[in-house]
């Protein structure tokens, strides 16, 4: 069996905020952000707009794509760093305004590198027969967790959410999601992570970061796990169709090219239009490049994240 990827579906808020908009905001410039990070705009959800509404509005679409209905999702994986609430999972109310009435549904917590988790433990749930169809969600407010006196953080980040479908399917057409590689380094806790949190603080806290190591972590990792996951499926690189990565700041995206000789023209960015939606910009690029007909079906895919934690991860999976 194979966890075969069926549809895909993004969801951005209406309101856009540029960088001429922000630099009213903070000390900074459109010029200084597009040169550092590539990008020009972001996506930020209204007061009222939940996490778990982007998540719905993503996931309709993915379902509608993959001609797949509520009665045949048994599994629900919410990626997100910014849930509507503590508990329950947002995922659980995903499930209800879904009309989902079976199986599970849970979030799962690793920042950036979330939906690569999710789509991991997705896989595995559906190649041990636990479970039919998944819906795989990267969904984020990512906005709320922001400092807007901090310039190094507030024009870095966006809110967003993608959704993928997987439906465990025989493995005759050779579709499907072949290898998985994830990995948690803890000792790098410090470098990304937000000053609150219900146990230690009993607030929310917002971001924190270290923005010049995370870069120089981020190029290494994530190279290496693009890497593990081709060895792991028994495929080199250049063999590669599409390179859908975690969308946050385009220096990183071009690091990583050169390091692994990636021609540019094989990398999806969709960075510039609504900066880093943590665990929703792979799906939200993925959603970009199979709509407007880039990545075409039985084309090879690597997706690949890395975030707070730090976690990184890279995925292979034939469309
Ligand atoms: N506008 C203008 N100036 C700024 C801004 C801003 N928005 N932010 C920082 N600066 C200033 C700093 O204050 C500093 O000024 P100083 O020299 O007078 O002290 C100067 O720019 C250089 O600061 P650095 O932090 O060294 O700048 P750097 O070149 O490293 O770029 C950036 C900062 C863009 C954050 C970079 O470190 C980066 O991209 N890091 C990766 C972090 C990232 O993408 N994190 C997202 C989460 S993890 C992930 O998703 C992979």
């Amino acid at each position: 069996m194979r966890s075969v990827i069926l549809g895909v579906g993004a969801h951005l808020p209406e309101r856009v905020v540029t960088n001429a908009e922000l630099s009213q905001r903070v000390d900074t410039s459109d010029e200084w952000i597009v040169e550092r990070t590539g990008i020009r705009q972001r996506h930020i959800a209204a007061e009222d707009e939940l996490t778990s509404h982007l998540a719905i509005a993503a996931s309709r679409k993915a379902l509608e794509a993959a001609g797949r209905e509520a009665k045949d999702i048994d599994l629900i994986i919410v990626a997100t760093t910014t849930p509507d609430l503590t508990f329950p999972a947002t995922a659980a109310r995903v499930q209800a305004a879904l009309g989902v009435h079976q199986g599970a549904a849970f979030d799962v917590q690793a920042v950036c590198s979330g939906f690569v988790f999710a789509l991991a433990t997705a896989d595995n749930f559906l190649m041990r027969g636990q479970a039919k169809a998944a819906l795989v969600i990267g969904a984020e407010t990512f906005s709320r967790l922001l400092d807007w006196e901090d310039r190094g953080t507030c024009v870095l980040f966006g809110d967003g959410a993608g959704a993928v479908v997987l439906e465990a399917q025989p493995d005759e057409t050779e579709r499907g999601v072949i290898s998985t590689f994830i990995r948690t380094d803890g000792r790098m806790h410090d470098l990304l992570y937000v000053d609150g949190g219900p146990s230690q603080t009993n607030s929310v806290g917002k971001v924190r970061m270290v923005g010049n190591a995370v870069f120089r972590q981020a190029v290494e990792h994530i190279s290496g796990a693009m890497l593990e996951a081709c060895a792991r499926a028994g495929v080199t690189i250049d063999t590669v169709d599409w390179f859908v990565p975690h969308q946050a700041n385009q220096r990183i995206l071009d690091g990583v090219a050169r390091k692994l000789g990636i021609p540019a023209e094989k990398v999806v960015i969709t960075v510039g239009s609504h900066g880093n939606t943590s665990a929703a910009s792979v799906p939200l690029a993925l959603d970009a490049a199979v709509r407007d007909g880039r990545i075409k079906k039985g084309q090879l895919v690597l997706i690949e994240a890395l975030g707070g934690g730090l976690t990184w991860g890279a995925a292979l999976f034939r469309m």
